[in-house]
C-alpha cells in the first residue's frame, strides 16, 4: 500500500457546502480508484485563511493519478508534499465508506473529515513534530 500526504492552502475560506462538494466528488472517484485516506480542513480566523491536509492511500499508480488530478484544482494552491511511503495495509480503510451519508449540516460528524479549529496548517508544524505526519493523521482519525 502506498500513501502520500500533502498540505495546501484554500483559495478562499471554504463553506460547509463547498467542502461537501469536494467530499462527494472525492468519494465517487476514490471508490472507483480504490483510494482511501483522510482530508482535514482547518480555518484560521487570525489569518482568515483555510488550509488542507490530505492523505491518499492505495496502489501507487492510483495514488499518483489522484494526486495529480487534485493538484490541478484551483480551489487550493501552494501544495507541498510532506510525506510519501508504504504501509502493510490500509491505515484509513473506512474513509470512502464514511461519506455514504454525507450531508452539509453535520459534515463534521463524517468519519474522514475533521475541522480542527482555528489555526492554519503549515508544513513546518509537521517537519518540527516528533511524530510523522501519518501518525498525526492516524491520531485524528482514531479520535474522530
Ligand atoms: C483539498 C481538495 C481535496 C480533494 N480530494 C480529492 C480526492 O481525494 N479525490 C478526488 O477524486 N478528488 C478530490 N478533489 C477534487 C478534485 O480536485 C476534482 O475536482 C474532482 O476529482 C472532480 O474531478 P472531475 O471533474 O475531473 O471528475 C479534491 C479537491 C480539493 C480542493
Amino acid at each position: 500500500m502506498n500513501y502520500i500526504i500533502y498540505v495546501s492552502t484554500a483559495a478562499k475560506p471554504m463553506s460547509d457546502s463547498e467542502l461537501s462538494d469536494i467530499l462527494s466528488a472525492s468519494r465517487k472517484n476514490n471508490v472507483s480508484r480504490g483510494i482511501t485516506g483522510i482530508l482535514i480542513y482547518r480555518y484560521s480566523a487570525e489569518e482568515d485563511m483555510g488550509s488542507f491536509i490530505q492523505l491518499l492511500e492505495g496502489d501507487k499508480a492510483a495514488v499518483m493519478d489522484t494526486y495529480h488530478h487534485i493538484v490541478k484544482d484551483s480551489r487550493h494552491h501552494s501544495k507541498i508534499i510532506i510525506e510519501e511511503g508504504q504501509t502493510e495495509g490500509r491505515q484509513f480503510p473506512d474513509w470512502a465508506m464514511g461519506f455514504k451519508n454525507i450531508d452539509a449540516v453535520d459534515l463534521r460528524a463524517v468519519p474522514g473529515f475533521t475541522n480542527l479549529g482555528k489555526d492554519s496548517f503549515d508544513s513546518d508544524y509537521f517537519k518540527n513534530s516528533s511524530r510523522t505526519a501519518r501518525e498525526t493523521l492516524e491520531f485524528f482519525y482514531d479520535a474522530d
